[in-house]
């Protein structure tokens, strides 16, 4: 019998997209599509298996070897280095990590910079190499409030479209660095399981749509 392949999908609209991907490389499992609220399917003949993870959570998945592959966003990967392989650029779910702040901010460098984030390390890694004196403010969600609220001077954070930085009176000030899904494996999986692993990966190389 095939050696069934785990795969931690990241759950929403970006993982949507991903499964269209799986589902065209043939590995299908129309079940997936039925029902909202399970988080594991599978498909025997296909040799496959998936589950929904909150996005963020996908690397764990992986690294720990719960999931065999999963698709994870760069910022992730950034953030907690993870020890796993990073295969492929998925060129989805596209965004970037950026700096921004109220319109009117300008930076006083004779004081210590207040930077409200969900991205710890990936913000003291950006300002480190400025040689910027900072105080990290760790906040889970909804960080543009920060900012407005006085809670900070700036924040790093995920920009794609821009709009809640409009709608909230902010504006990117810096651009920190590109961000996208990437196809991830687990290292042992990798080892044990090469080639139905390297197929996957070929197969979604084909659909991944570049730049131009
Ligand atoms: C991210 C990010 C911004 C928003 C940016 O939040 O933190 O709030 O997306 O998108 P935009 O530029 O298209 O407006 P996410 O939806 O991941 O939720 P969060 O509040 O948990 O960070």
């Amino acid at each position: 019998m095939k050696e069934m392949i785990n795969v931690a999908l990241p759950k929403g609209r970006l993982g949507e997209k991903v499964y269209a991907m799986f589902e065209k490389a043939g590995y299908e499992c129309p079940s997936i599509k039925e029902t909202n609220r399970k988080l594991i399917f599978e498909n025997e003949d296909a040799g496959v298996r998936y589950f929904w993870v909150k996005p963020s959570d996908v690397a764990i998945y992986v690294e720990r070897g719960a999931a065999d592959i999963g698709v994870a966003g760069k910022d992730i990967l950034l953030e907690y280095s993870p020890e796993v392989y990073e295969l492929l650029d998925l060129n989805i779910g596209k965004c970037r990590m950026a700096v921004a702040a109220k319109k009117n901010f300008s930076d006083n460098t004779a004081t210590t910079l207040r930077v409200a984030t969900k991205f710890v390390s990936i913000a003291k890694d950006y300002y480190a190499k400025k040689g910027r004196d900072i105080d990290i403010i760790k906040l889970n969600g909804s960080i543009e409030l920060a900012p407005i609220l006085g809670l900070s001077d700036v924040i790093v954070d995920i920009v794609e479209t821009g709009k809640t930085l409009i709608e909230n009176g902010l504006e990117p000030k810096e651009n920190i660095v590109p961000i996208s899904a990437r196809l991830i494996a687990n290292k042992s999986s990798f080892k044990f399981k090469t080639q139905q692993i390297e197929d996957i990966k070929d197969k979604l190389k084909a659909q991944v749509k570049t730049d131009d």
